[in-house]
């Protein structure tokens, strides 16, 4: 049973998709054993604490540098002995250490298909304003392994949403949530905790 500890900062839709995922029997062969949140007041908290998940707040403002944060999160995670590190709406950026520490071990969503609208500053609706702004009439969402370049790590899955006219940044957001996120987070879950998941070099591949 592959263990997962889940960071989130906000609302933690993607953590639902993940907790549904899992006690429908979709994703048999993970648990989620903690959820981390850097915001006391994330809405993700409560919805752990509604299915009896553990969930904590760490703070880096609490903590005398990076480092020190960095470490204590770690520490809580290693505690319980978690094996993947998922980044559902996490945003807060991860220190090179600590994703050399957990190479291949962390995954994060994305709200595009990267390469477009991703790396430094691309994060939640800013994402969604870039590429209505764009004009691109297809976008999606991205599941990849993440190493020290920002949405630069091996793709796992992607899956693409068309784009409509009349949208805005949160009408967009909500399509790409829903047809696409809460979708193949769960399935990239699946993939690795059923061992079909494969890192050579900067690309994934599937076993089938
Ligand atoms: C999601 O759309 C996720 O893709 C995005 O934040 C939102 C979190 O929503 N992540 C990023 O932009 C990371 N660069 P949620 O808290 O409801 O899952």
């Amino acid at each position: 049973m592959l263990k997962i500890g889940v960071l989130v900062s906000g609302g933690g839709t993607n953590l639902q998709a993940i907790i549904d995922s899992i006690e429908s029997g979709y994703i048999t062969n993970a648990k989620i054993v903690t959820v981390i949140s850097g915001n006391p007041d994330a809405y993700a908290l409560e919805r752990a604490k509604k299915h009896g998940i553990n969930g904590v707040c760490i703070r880096k403002k609490d903590y005398l540098d990076e480092d020190d944060y960095l470490n204590a999160m770690a520490e809580h995670l290693d505690s319980l002995g978690v094996e993947l590190i998922v980044l559902a709406g996490f945003m807060t950026v991860l220190g090179k250490k600590f994703i050399d520490r957990y190479k291949n071990k962390i995954i994060n969503i994305h709200p595009a298909l990267i390469p477009s609208f991703c790396g430094d500053g691309f994060y939640g609706l800013r994402v969604h304003k870039a590429a209505l702004d764009k004009g691109v009439k297809v976008t999606g969402a991205t599941v990849h392994f993440v190493n020290e370049e920002t949405d630069g790590g091996p793709i796992i899955l992607q899956k693409a949403v068309y784009v409509e006219e009349g949208d805005t940044p949160e009408i967009l957001q909500k399509r790409v949530m829903e047809q696409a996120e809460w979708k193949i987070f769960p399935e990239a879950i699946k993939l690795i905790s059923e061992g079909k998941i494969v890192v050579e070099g900067n690309k994934v591949r599937r076993l089938v």
